[in-house]
């Protein structure tokens, strides 16, 4: 596992989207995991302007989003597929075949959840797998209690995830869509490379769990300390509940320094 701490979430962006860029150059026809929420949004943003700048081209690359709610229509402001349009798919050059959004409807799910684990593998699987943390360990909509062998599947949206989406539904828990299709945590950690970008105080809880906390399917965010190459990028309010924080830095800067 890496541990990368940074001041703050924008230098998290530059690196995340660094990786990205070196990614896409080194294999056109990339298979990117992506996540919604706001932790990415400042990677989207260095992203399009990667794109716009310095023309990057993202005209191969394929994506996989992670989850998408279940009961709003794909064109409701909150939904995932709203969520990707507005800050990433209209402004760079991803042909519409290689964006794969899980659908927003329970109707057909096992056959569509299949579906989409099929079409991740025809593409060769997942290169990068973009992740945020939820305060109570989630990655994807996977929620405390999920199998660390689970695929895509309809899912439950615990109580926590449903307050701290509120905010996205005019603070009414009521009207957060209670279900969501997600990859499974298998799903998830069948990719090569794990990207989880956290920041801000209210993940630090969640991150040193994670990081430094037992293997359990409470907080299902630990199954990637089994990973072989996952990066975790966080900021210093993310990282203040880290016992071992001094020695990431330490890891990190040798890394820089020798590499
Ligand atoms: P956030 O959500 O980026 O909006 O904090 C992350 C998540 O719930 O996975």
């Amino acid at each position: 596992m890496e541990v990368i701490i940074q001041p703050n979430s924008q230098k998290l962006s530059v690196i995340a989207a660094n990786v990205i860029r070196k990614a896409v150059i080194r294999k056109p026809n990339l298979v990117l995991g992506l996540a919604t929420g706001s932790t990415p949004i400042g990677l989207y943003k260095l992203l399009v302007q990667m794109h716009k700048e310095e023309g990057v081209d993202f005209s191969k690359v394929i994506t996989f989003n992670l989850d998408e709610y279940i009961g709003i229509p794909k064109d409701h402001p909150q939904s995932y597929h709203t969520f990707m349009n507005k800050h990433f798919f209209n402004h760079v050059n991803i042909p519409k075949k290689n964006q794969y959004l899980p659908q927003n409807i329970v109707e057909n799910h096992v056959s569509f959840c299949q579906e989409y684990e099929d079409s991740i593998r025809r593409c060769g699987g997942i290169d990068i797998q973009v992740l945020g943390i939820g305060k109570d360990g989630h990655i994807g909509f996977n929620e405390p209690g999920s199998s660390f062998a689970s695929r895509t599947r309809i899912a439950t949206l615990s109580k926590s995830t449903l307050e701290a989406n509120a905010v996205h539904f005019g603070d009414d828990i009521n009207a957060v869509p209670e279900m969501a299709i997600t990859m499974g945590i298998g799903t998830i950690t069948d990719a090569k490379q794990c990207l989880l970008l956290a920041s801000g105080l209210n993940k630090k809880d969640a991150i040193a769990k994670t990081i430094e906390g037992p293997i359990s399917a409470m907080v299902p965010a630990t199954a990637l300390q089994m990973h072989p190459d996952v990066v975790f990028l966080i900021d210093e309010a993310a990282a203040s509940s880290l016992k071992e924080r001094e020695y990431y830095k330490r890891s990190y800067e040798n890394k820089i320094k020798y590499s």
